[in-house]
């Protein structure tokens, strides 16, 4: 099938080049040109595992094209994916300018039938706005909008979107769920239940997934804060309940919040639609409330061990994408530990594996950048784990310390024992330890 996807961020170069892999003739549109005439040349922004060789193997194919020419891509389109960004705005709702903006397009530009499939998260009721925007701007438009969002966690996308746990479709004709059927025909045969159903349940899905995993997170990170009071070890904790068939161990690691472009503004947007609705989702304020206060936490650890002015300090960040496998750094929690260690006088080494170059965009010559794990500790007050790549997990603290100005470690994501790096000559600080 002759398939356009708009935007090539995560999402959509991710989208693009999977459908490609199951054989479809894909034209990946942008409307940012440099990007397109970098996937061009075979360059991409971001780094994500197996991306660039799934790219590289489906334009040698010829079944993934890169372009900027909208009209084209959608007049040879019998489907066109939307996955566009959907970034949160000041007052917590999605910015949907750009789904628009792709529905206009399409409206315009399209004859005959076709289906504008928004990818993008989304809140319940856009796809219903994108039908009206559709005949308002072409009344004579056969264009049908339906959603199928996307499910898939940066550091493994492409795998997640080969074998996702459920494919969602939205949709209002059975011609739609059809077609939607056809474009998953090679993953369906593999088993993955597909769920069909009206277009707002699929934007819920979408949500209610995201904004219950961030949930999850401020809920350990909540029982670790009171561990720490009442001298339990939250690791041992969370390893219990986890063992409960009914919890599942999976995101029960307490640390220093979640980050990313997904669940920050996902549990916002659904507390601004519920808002909108006349519902107070008190529970969402709350998780998103915790997460902030969350991502301040090693902060005020640092304060209590070296007072509130920390000027002649230089602190090490190990890690600054928002988790491991990724360059992104949107909401990353590193972020605000850098932002606030600056803004107490300390001087900050950071040592990420692939994001130093999104870091250096942010705080330019503030910081400095380190090319190892040794550089990064030289003449250090104590090194602070942010992101745990596992760069980090087998390092030797008795090597490393003797370089350090003091030989301590902050560990925002519990990934050391605490009697190991003691025995390394380290004093050790993590989230809810005993
Ligand atoms: N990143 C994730 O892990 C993830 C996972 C699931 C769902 N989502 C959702 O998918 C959507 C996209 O996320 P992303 O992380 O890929 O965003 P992104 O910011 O990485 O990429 C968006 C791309 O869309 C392009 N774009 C904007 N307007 C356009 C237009 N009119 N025509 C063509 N291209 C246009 C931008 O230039 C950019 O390249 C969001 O709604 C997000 O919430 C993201």
């Amino acid at each position: 099938m002759n398939i356009a996807v708009f935007g090539t961020g995560y999402v959509g170069l991710v989208t693009g080049a999977c459908l490609a892999n199951l054989g479809h003739k894909v034209h990946c549109v942008d409307i940012d040109e440099r990007k397109i005439k970098q996937l061009q040349e075979g360059i991409i922004s971001f780094f994500e595992p197996g991306l660039v060789e799934l790219v590289a193997k489906n334009v040698n194919r010829g079944r993934l094209l890169f372009t900027a020419d909208a009209q084209s891509a959608i007049q040879s389109a019998e489907a066109i994916f939307n996955c566009v960004g959907t970034p949160s705005q000041e007052s917590g709702s999605a910015d949907l300018r750009h789904v628009f903006a792709v529905a206009q397009t399409v409206a315009r530009t399209a004859q005959g039938y076709k289906l504008l499939i928004n990818k993008s998260t989304v809140p319940p009721g856009t796809a219903q706005q994108c039908a009206s925007l559709i005949q308002e701007t072409n009344p004579s438009s056969e264009v049908e909008v339906a959603s199928n969002p996307e499910f898939l966690a940066e550091g493994k996308a492409v795998h997640d979107f080969t074998h996702p746990d459920k494919i969602v479709f939205g949709a209002k004709t059975m011609k739609a769920y059809a077609l939607l059927r056809r474009i998953y025909t090679g993953r369906a045969r593999t088993y993955i239940p597909i769920l069909e159903t009206d277009w707002e349940t699929a934007e819920m899905i979408k949500y209610a997934n995201n904004s219950f995993l961030a949930a999850k997170i401020s809920f350990v990170n909540e029982l670790a804060n009171i561990c720490e009071r009442v001298g339990a070890d939250v690791k041992m904790v969370t390893q219990a309940m986890g063992l409960d068939y009914r919890i599942n161990p999976r995101f029960l690691n307490p640390g220093i919040g979640y980050g990313g472009s997904c669940f920050p503004k996902d549990v916002r947007a659904l507390i601004h639609t519920a808002k909108e609705k006349g519902y107070d989702a008190a529970l969402l304020r709350e998780v998103d409330l915790l997460n902030e206060r969350q991502k301040k936490k090693l902060l005020l650890k640092v304060k209590d061990r070296f007072g509130l002015a920390l000027h002649g300090h230089r602190f090490t960040i190990w890690g600054a994408s928002f988790k491991p496998q990724t360059s992104d750094i949107r909401e990353s929690p590193a972020l605000v530990l850098i932002k606030e260690l600056l803004e107490h006088g300390a001087e900050v080494s950071v040592f990420d594996p692939v994001a130093q170059g999104e870091v250096r965009n942010v705080f330019g010559t503030t910081l400095q950048y380190a090319s190892s794990l040794a550089e990064s500790v030289v003449g250090s007050s104590a090194v602070i784990l942010a992101t745990e790549w596992d760069e980090f997990r087998n390092v030797n603290f008795a090597e490393l310390g003797r370089t350090m100005k003091h030989k301590i470690v902050f560990d925002g994501r519990n990934i050391y024992e605490p009697e190991m790096v003691k025995e390394d000559g380290f004093e050790y600080v993590g989230v809810g330890r005993k």
